[in-house]
């Protein structure tokens, strides 16, 4: 027993699961494209920009700053240039072990659908689209070659965790492809939204 308003000794204290995940932190060779990218993609908000263009701080909900892009001095983006291409970077990074991707969650599949269009008229699209079964998922590239999954959820998550306890699960744990233009089409012609959620599960 402890005295009331004495402190349970530290190595008593029982684990606990850490309260969030806070932030990312992304290198960049050009942080004015990758700000202006995120800023476009997930409509995040900047709080904090360096003087120097150096680095910047973006936020999209409660927290004071999710996203924070840092540049790299130039002798690195020089040599980063030096490994090939955009795509031939990608290709060197993805042989070695990292970060796979970041994910970001839209609020419905309205919303999610009218940003892959806000996007795609601004010259961003997705590189692979497929239909998870509880999320549908638009992945991009950003600026530095990240990848980006831009998702929305079309099931309660309690309905998603049994989703994938299931056979159809475990007979497909990548899901399927599907084209975003034609399930804006749809989306637009009134198809119920468990149909647009089963797309490619059909
Ligand atoms: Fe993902």
């Amino acid at each position: 027993m402890h005295k009331l308003g004495k402190r349970i000794p530290l190595d008593e204290m029982p684990p606990v699961p850490v309260y969030k995940l806070s932030h990312i932190v992304l290198r960049s060779a050009d942080v004015g494209a990758a700000r202006d990218w995120y800023m476009a993609v997930i409509n995040a908000r900047m709080v904090f920009e360096a003087d120097d263009g150096m680095g910047c701080a973006l936020t999209f909900d409660e927290e004071h700053h999710r996203l924070l892009i840092v540049g790299m001095p130039e002798k690195d983006v020089a040599a980063q240039r030096g490994l090939g291409t955009f795509f031939q970077q990608i290709d060197k990074r993805r042989a070695m072990s990292g970060l796979e991707h970041i994910s970001f969650t839209y609020d419905g599949v309205g919303v999610w659908l009218a940003n892959y269009k806000r996007c795609k008229k601004r010259g961003i699209e997705p590189v692979m689209c497929v239909n998870h079964g509880p999320v549908l998922s638009m992945y991009y590239l950003d600026p530095d070659g990240n990848s980006v999954e831009i998702q929305t959820d079309t099931m309660p998550m309690d309905q998603a965790f049994e989703f994938m306890y299931s056979d159809a699960f475990a007979d497909n744990p990548i899901g399927a492809p599907f084209d975003p233009d034609e399930l804006c089409a749809r989306y637009e012609a009134g198809t119920p939204l468990r149909e647009i959620a089963s797309t490619g599960w059909e």
